[in-house]
């Protein structure tokens, strides 16, 4: 039956299996320098506790800012559990268990993509790390050319073109935030494109990118797709759930050459575990290094040998690999998280579409939304946005709300039906990710906090 589950019923059981398996190789002393004052160490610990205080209650469903929440409890005492070993999957020698473990979760994840049998992938450190290696294998198969990317796709994907000394060239975006196909086949025609990068959730609004349209359109100049779904790439698990031309989108990414997902994101894990796939097991023969001092255990390919990255945790993989046993990667497996916060975002929507203070900026398309204060001009705009972020949590903590903003220029606001007094080219507007499915039973909470701050605030004129 399912149950809440908390930490503390599952620490001891790993902190003692794991003990007992240590003991198995016989006791040792702990070196004296090792040793220290338990006292001590409590008091430590103590300090540091407090210390988290200075935080935002990420794990709270008042917080409906960045895209942050914890990982889940199977996540933290698996992590913990393997931690306490410390194994590297950088090779099959410094992670035996672990690399077994990460080869189950990728072809897991491979299959929830809709990729061949035969991919190539591994786990990152970060989603940044993972797009930037399949930017760097577009730049080997095509050298010479650049990347097109959305203008509301990730700042990593400009910044890795300058690691990597190639062109990066920013798309424009439509009134829902999507890539421009008219203007990605102008920019494609001129031939210097290697790569496209089809954002699937991008983050400021979690908005998808036509991507069953950019293939043929990439294809057709000869240019690579790499997908970035770092956030949104789980909402897979539930594509029937969304608008159908999302649906066909995220339909198209058995298409892609590569493709980029966080499970630190919405797979419930913590930070440090993103994941890159690629459809072509061959683009391997790019990551070819002489390596002296690893890969004795086994004559199987290491992780080390088709990753950027050294050193990673097997303690990722582990984690990722027992929360996908407990939520496997099925609609009505970790579908329902994302799922829960899908619909918060449409609940939200509902309820900013009939408010006399408040507007939806547009539609969202996963958990993502975005809203803004009723406004005549662009510095009352940016003005009542902030005074909102910062007047939500100017209460005692029970009664605070936790917001984020989001920059957006004069001409984004009228393409979505906003003419407001151009007294300024940008403005901040209101975004807030739901990725916590506890939100889905707070929107209307949440909502009444913002418009009673609204209200209040526009009475003072
Ligand atoms: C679409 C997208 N790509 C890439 C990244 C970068 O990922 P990371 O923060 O894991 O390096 C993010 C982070 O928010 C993202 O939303």
């Amino acid at each position: 039956m399912a149950q809440e589950i908390k930490l503390t019923d599952l620490i001891p059981q790993v902190v003692g299996a794991v003990n007992e398996l240590k003991d198995t190789y016989g006791g040792f002393e702990v070196h004296d320098s090792l040793q220290a004052d338990l006292g001590k160490v409590q008091s430590v610990l103590a300090e540091l506790t407090e210390r988290l205080d200075n935080n935002f209650p990420f794990f709270h469903p008042h917080y409906a800012g960045q895209m942050l929440k914890p990982p889940h409890p199977v996540a933290i005492a698996a992590y913990l559990a393997t931690m306490m070993i410390n194994p590297n999957n950088h090779s099959i020698d410094g992670g035996p268990a672990t690399t077994i473990m990460e080869r189950e979760v990728l072809r897991d994840m491979a299959k929830m993509f809709g990729y061949p049998e035969a991919f190539l992938g591994h786990l990152t450190w970060s989603g940044t790390t993972a797009n930037l290696e399949a930017l760097w294998i577009g730049r080997e198969i095509n050298p010479g050319k650049g990347i097109a990317h959305s203008k509301d796709s990730h700042y990593t994907h400009s910044r890795m073109s300058e690691v990597l000394n190639i062109e990066s060239i920013g798309i424009r975006t439509d009134s829902l935030g999507r890539m421009d196909l008219n203007h990605l086949e102008e920019e494609l025609r001129r031939g210097t494109i290697g790569t496209v990068v089809a954002t699937l959730g991008t983050t400021g609004l979690g908005a998808i990118d036509p991507l069953a349209d950019i293939i043929p359109l990439a294809r057709k100049y000869g240019a690579r797709v790499h997908v970035d779904t770092a956030y949104g790439g789980f909402f897979k698990l539930i594509e029937n759930q969304l608008d159908p031309e999302g649906a066909r989108h995220y339909a198209a990414i058995s298409q892609s050459d590569s493709v980029v997902v966080d499970p630190h994101k919405h797979g419930l894990q913590p930070y440090g575990c993103g994941a890159v796939f690629f459809s072509d097991i061959t683009v391997g023969r790019f990551y070819k290094h002489d390596s002296p001092y690893t890969y004795f255990a086994s004559d199987e390919l290491h992780f080390g040998e088709i990753q950027l990255e050294c050193s990673r945790a097997g303690a990722s993989a582990a984690a990722l690999w027992a929360t996908l046993k407990v939520f496997p990667l099925t609609e009505q497996g970790l579908g329902q998280v994302l799922l829960a916060g899908r619909n918060a975002a449409v609940k939200w929507h509902e309820l900013l579409e009939t408010s006399e203070v408040l507007a939806p900026y547009q539609k969202p398309e996963l958990d993502i939304i975005a809203y803004l204060p009723r406004a005549e001009s662009m510095t009352e705009l940016d003005y009542l946005s902030h005074e909102l972020f910062v007047r939500s949590t100017d209460v005692e903590r029970k009664e605070q709300i936790h917001l984020a903003t989001y920059v957006v220029n004069n001409e984004a606001l009228s393409v979505r039906g906003f003419n407001l007094n151009p007294d300024a080219d940008k403005a901040r507007i209101m975004r807030s990710v739901l990725m916590k499915p506890e939100q889905e039973n707070w929107v209307q909470n949440l909502h009444n906090h913002v418009e009673a701050l609204t209200k209040e605030m526009i009475g003072e004129k």
